[in-house]
Order: C-alpha cells, then sequence, then structure tokens
C-alpha cells in the first residue's frame, strides 16, 4: 500500500547502540582493556558504580537481539567495533577472536536482510593506547588508520555502510575538557588538539578506504541549533560562540577546510599551531553525514564558561526528558536544512535520535512508554518536514534498539524501545517499539 505521507521506498529504518553500551563480556576472547573499562572500574565515576561488565550481553545474545529486530522490520542496525577487541595493545598484534565476533555478528544481520552501519569509534579507546596520549598523540591518526583498514579488509565485502567517529564534540568536550567521561581530563590546552588528532584520524581512515573499500563512509557527529537566552547582542553573540564550537568545529574542517574563525580567539593560548597539510587530509570527500540530534541549546553569555563563554539555560514552557533535555523537534528539521544549505546537499542519515524517560512499571508486565512514543511521532514527523524542504534525508536511527549503559548515568537511563531486564537479560519491546514497527511498516504514511 502506498501512503500520500511515507518516506522514501529506500529510507533506512534503523536503531544504533555502541559496543561499550550493549556488548558485555568487554575482556573476552582476548580483547584488552578500552578507556572505558578502565573508567567504569574506577571508584566514583558512574553512577551507582556501575560499568559496562554485562550491559545487555549483546555480545552473546545478539542472534536474538537480530531476531528482535526482525520483527520490528528494521532495514539497518547501527552498532560499533570495539577497538580493542581487534588490537588488545590499541596497535600492533590483531586478535582474530574479535574478528570472528564481529564477522558473526555481520553476517547474521545481513542474513536477516538487516544493512550494517558500522561505527569504527564509539568512545572506546583501547586504553592501552591512552597510556600513550590516546588523542593527544598525533601518532594516533595512522593507529586509527591501521585499525580502520584491518576492519576494511575484513568487513567491506559484506558492504556495509561505514562511519569513522561517533561525535568527536562529545569525546573532546567530555573526556578532555570537563571530564565526566573517559578519558576524564579537566584541561582547556588538550583539547583543541585532541579534536585536531580526531579530525586527522578520520581523514587517515577514509585515505585508507578509499584504497580498499568499494562502498559508502561518513562521520556522525552531533548537532544543536543554538538559539539565544534573550535578544540582547551579549546573548546573540553567545549563540555564535557555542555554534561555532560544537556545531561548526567538526564540519568546517571537513567540508570547508579550514576551523571556524571564532574558535581561535576563543581557546585563546590554547589554541595549537597547525600544519596546513594536515587539512588536506581531513578535507577528503565523504560519501555521507550522520547526525545525532537530541536537542536544541538556548545560549546566554556567560564569561566564566570555559571556551564558549555562554551557558545553556532551560526554557521554562518546555517538556524535559529524564536527561534534562528539551524535547524541540523542529530543531531537527532545521538543523537538517541547515547542513545542507552551508555544507552542500549530500546524503544525510540521521544515525541517533531518542529520548530517556522513566518507563513506569505495569501489572501485566508491558512496559507504556507515551512519552518516548510523542518523541519519536514528533521527530519523524520533523524529519518528514526536511525532506519537503530539499533535504536529501536517507535513513533514520531511534537511540537506542535497548535499554543499556548509558555512559557516566550507568544503568540509571533508559533509551531504549526495547526494555532490558538487566537483572534476567529478559527483552520487553516498549509501547515505542510497536510503533516504530507500524511506522516502518507504512513507511510513516500515518504519522
Ligand atoms: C551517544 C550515545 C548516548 C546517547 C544518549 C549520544 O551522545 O552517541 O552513546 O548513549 O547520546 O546520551
Amino acid at each position: 500500500m502506498t501512503h500520500d505521507n511515507s518516506f522514501p521506498a529506500d529510507f533506512l529504518w534503523g536503531a544504533a547502540t555502541s559496543a561499550y553500551q550493549v556488548e558485555g563480556s568487554p575482556l573476552a576472547d582476548g580483547a584488552g582493556a578500552s578507556i572505558w573499562h578502565r573508567f567504569s572500574h574506577t571508584p566514583g565515576l558512574v553512577a551507582n558504580g556501575e560499568n559496562g561488565d554485562v550491559a545487555c550481553d549483546h555480545y552473546h545474545r545478539y542472534e536474538a537481539d537480530i531476531a528482535l529486530m526482525r520483527e520490528l522490520g528494521l532495514n539497518a542496525y547501527r552498532f560499533s567495533v570495539s577497538w580493542s577487541r581487534i588490537f588488545p595493545e590499541g596497535k600492533g598484534h590483531i586478535n582474530e577472536k574479535g574478528l570472528d565476533f564481529y564477522r558473526r555478528l555481520v553476517d547474521s544481520l545481513r542474513a536477516a536482510g538487516i544493512l550494517p552501519l558500522i561505527t569504527l569509534y564509539h568512545w572506546d579507546l583501547p586504553a592501552a593506547l591512552d597510556d600513550r596520549g590516546g588523542w593527544l598523540n598525533r601518532n594516533i591518526a595512522r593507529w586509527f588508520a591501521d585499525y580502520a583498514s584491518v576492519m576494511f579488509r575484513t568487513l567491506d565485502d559484506r558492504q556495509p555502510m561505514w562511519a569513522t567517529l561517533n561525535e568527536p564534540w562529545v569525546v573532546t568536550d567530555g573526556g578532555y575538557l570537563h571530564g565526566p567521561l573517559a578519558p576524564g581530563h579537566r584541561n582547556w590546552f588538550e583539547t583543541p588538539i585532541a579534536a585536531h588528532n580526531l579530525l586527522r584520524a578520520h581523514g587517515a581512515a577514509v585515505e585508507a578506504y578509499r584504497a580498499v573499500g568499494k562502498g559508502r563512509i561518513g562521520i556522525v557527529v552531533n548537532l544543536e541549533p543554538k538559539y539565544p537566552a534573550s535578544d540582547s547582542k551579549e546573548d546573540r553573540d553567545a549563540l555564535v560562540r557555542a555554534d561555532a564550537y560544537m556545531n561548526r568545529q567538526y564540519l568546517d574542517p571537513i567540508f570547508l577546510g579550514s576551523y571556524p574563525k571564532e574558535l581561535p580567539p576563543l581557546f585563546g593560548e590554547a589554541w595549537p599551531p597547525l600544519p596546513d597539510i594536515d587539512f588536506d587530509l581531513i578535507r577528503q570527500k565523504i560519501d555521507y553525514l550522520g547526525i545525532n540530534y537530541y536537542k536544541r541549546g538556548i545560549t546566554k553569555n556567560n564569561p566564566n564558561v570555559m571556551i564558549e563563554r555562554a551557558e545553556r539555560v532551560n526554557n521554562p514552557r518546555a517538556v524535559y526528558t529524564e536527561t534534562d533535555w528539551e524535547v524541540f523537534p523542529q530543531g531537527l528539521t532545521e538543523i537538517l536544512v541547515w547542513v545542507s544549505d552551508r555544507y552542500g546537499k549530500l546524503p544525510l542519515y540521521i544515525t541517533e535520535n531518542g529520548a530517556a524517560f522513566y518507563d513506569p512499571p505495569t501489572a501485566d508486565g508491558t512496559v507504556d512508554d507515551p512519552l518516548r512514543v510523542d518523541y519519536l511521532r514528533q521527530h519523524l514527523r520533523a524529519a518528514r518536514e526536511a525532506i519537503r524542504n530539499g533535504v536529501d534525508l536517507r535513513g533514520y536511527c531511534v537511540w537506542s534498539l535497548l535499554d543499556n549503559f548509558e555512559w557516566a548515568l550507568g544503568y540509571s537511563k533508559r533509551f531504549g524501545i526495547i526494555h532490558v531486564d538487566f537483572e534476567t537479560q529478559k527483552r520487553t519491546l516498549k509501547a515505542s517499539a510497536k510503533f516504530y514497527k507500524e511506522v516502518i511498516r507504512t513507511r510513516g504514511g500515518d504519522l
């Protein structure tokens, strides 16, 4: 049946996860520790002392999870590879058993008719590389390209879609500037160095892919339209700074070949010397852009806030999720249109979108999550609106397939459309999963 309002016939309907958040067994079969293993095992850094040792046990239950994906009608699954399963010491020795896990996963997805969207880096750096300076060491571009090449040689014949990095801005802002995320540094001077090396590593992996790969490769960024807290010049200037730091810091070098002009003065004496040649590496053509969208940012001038000199304020009239994020669906349309206008019309995918809400237990064991259903409905409509506005949007992944390890918040916040009982590992489709299934079946025609 066709629907007037429906999404394109070849639209990708996916769900996303990441290795450390769902797999569990982080040291199994010869894997090395990642910075998240180390971080979550350091007392006091993760809520309730939780860690990813078991998580959703997806490492063992991936077949059953793929059966659930089929039940929902997904035609894409976005997941990430744990670098330290492949290179336990970060580089050098390759762990075949680590590769085997991802071979099995990708083969099972393919057999189920589900396109694998593979992210090479979703925050779980091998701890052994962190010991060598991690993202602060310029050699990391080569280490990452070597690891990426092994993955390309192993899995590209199964024709997945590749992404180099997930949310490099969060890696630096959370991992190097403010410290709530691994490796937990709080260092203004390190931040632009880590950012630049992430971009160089991205470029080096794209370059490596062109040598051996036949399919598509891109990067995933998180974007937020910025709004001023008031009409004052101070707040409008704060908006420009926050936008440069969060939205343009990574995209301008990739698409335009230079950093936003606002950044060097914001970093001041911490801004490093940057060899011109780096931008040739960074500015390579990518085949698509993945966008993670959760919320907008309302910014208020505040000279005491590092780098942006802007603080985030809340909108008293809005609905907020359990992570205190404003529900702002029109921001999704806006950011998709902005990307197409600023960087040119390239294929876009929403690689993450979703919300944490408390899902109250019911007597009959079902999980009713009307707030999440409403969030998804509104954001899917906003995605459709972007297509109507001429954006080349090719797919949507809900975050997340499963309730999982929400980084520093541990298991306290649930983003899944499938409920996970972490005691028994029982999966239960929430109302939002059933809603999404129906959206997929009707290609969004009834939204
Ligand atoms: C990340 C996910 C995370 C989600 C919700 C995104 O920033 O890519 O790993 O769980 O947001 O916080």
